[in-house]
């Protein structure tokens, strides 16, 4: 472990300052060992640099705590039936990262004895395991010198070596400059000082550059431009695609139907609704024929696209249609992703001021 006090000569490299003020600063995190203490589990190093990705650390943590309560092992995630593991991740979104993560369980416990590989390599040959997670587990929980680029580093590269290029196409050189500062120690403790450097002071809007480590090294500081970074290509506008989601409701049930495992959010819980394709909101792929009331509706943005849904409804007298009829009081419990809650929310507040 390096040195604690200043001035020892490691202290003067951008990775040596860094470290040092990651010494002092680092944020607490449940899926981080403490200082001086042995690595941590690699199942859980694993499990938050995936839940990580795209979403904040605030929202990860329960999630994070609630995963290791039920599934205390990679085994244990392994043996789990993938419609509770999906509805334990709802709420989280990007739900391919669910799919990789019961692929990858999987192929840790059948294929290597419930033991993650330990070198990046041997994490990279893992389904569902890209290059982003086998660097950062490499790196965390094993301290193979590995290269960890996420946004956050990103920005803090950018600004460290005032990288003209714009993203996306500046990620290669990107990955080139964190390499070249990355330490051969420590690249675990490295990595995520850049992340918490790049969370707390080396922010989008308005850096902390006054108490950033690295700012006797960084080109944007010198120049005052560092908000001018990362350079960005100029984005597109998302295509916007419609839909229409079905509110059937017997004997205080409502219909849920598991969406086709390949597609946007497969394999979850959901409430009925067309292919999305449609140019306005259609009854076409209605459940069944009845009197679909207008509910509402609202904009869910994905990654790639905007969905702008409407919500119809009906109340029949049996449960007879096809599909699981959940109970609407425990509706909480079905572990569905955002935008079913939402159109169930809408739903449920016209059914009660109705
Ligand atoms: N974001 C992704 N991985 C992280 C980590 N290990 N610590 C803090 N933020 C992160």
């Amino acid at each position: 472990m390096a040195p604690r006090s200043a001035a020892s000569p490691a202290e003067q490299s951008p990775a040596g300052r860094l470290l040092a003020w990651y010494d002092v600063h680092r944020r607490t995190l449940p899926w981080r060992a403490a200082p001086g203490a042995p690595a941590p589990d690699p199942y859980a190093v694993w499990l938050s640099e995936v839940m990580l990705q795209q979403t904040t650390v605030a929202a990860v943590k329960p999630y994070f705590a609630r995963f290791l309560d039920r599934w205390p092992t990679v085994t244990a995630l392994a043996a789990a039936d993938d419609a509770d593991v999906m509805a334990a991740w709802a709420g989280l979104g990007y739900y391919a990262r669910a799919r990789n993560l019961i692929a990858c369980a999987r192929a840790v416990a059948g294929e290597h004895d419930g033991t993650f590989p330990d070198t990046e390599e041997g994490l990279r040959a893992l389904p569902g395991l890209g290059a982003y997670t086998a660097a950062a587990v490499a790196a965390i929980a094993f301290g193979r010198r590995a290269v960890v680029v996420d946004a956050n580093v990103e920005r803090v590269v950018s600004r460290l070596f005032a990288v003209e290029q714009p993203l996306p196409a500046a990620r290669p050189e990107l990955r080139r400059l964190a390499d070249s500062i990355t330490p051969e120690a420590r690249a675990g403790d490295f990595a995520q000082a850049m992340m918490d450097l790049g969370a707390t002071i080396c922010t989008p809007r308005g850096p902390a550059c006054a108490l950033c480590p690295l700012s006797p090294d960084c080109a944007a500081r010198a120049a005052c431009t560092q908000e001018d970074y990362p350079r960005k290509a100029a984005k597109r506008d998302k295509p916007v695609r419609r839909g229409t989601i079905f509110w059937l409701e017997a004997e205080g049930h409502v219909l849920l139907r598991r969406r086709e495992p390949k597609g946007m959010l497969g394999g979850m819980r959901a409430l009925p609704s067309g292919s999305w394709e449609a140019s306005d909101p259609s009854l076409a792929d209605a459940p069944l024929a009845a009197d679909w009331r207008p509910l509402g509706g609202g904009r869910h943005v994905f990654t790639h696209f905007a969905l702008d849904y409407a919500v119809v409804g009906t109340v029949v007298a049996d449960r007879s249609a096809e599909g699981e009829w959940w109970p609407i009081d425990r509706l909480d419990e079905a572990g569905l992703p955002t935008l079913f809650a939402r159109a169930a929310a809408i739903a449920i507040s016209q059914r009660e001021s109705a």
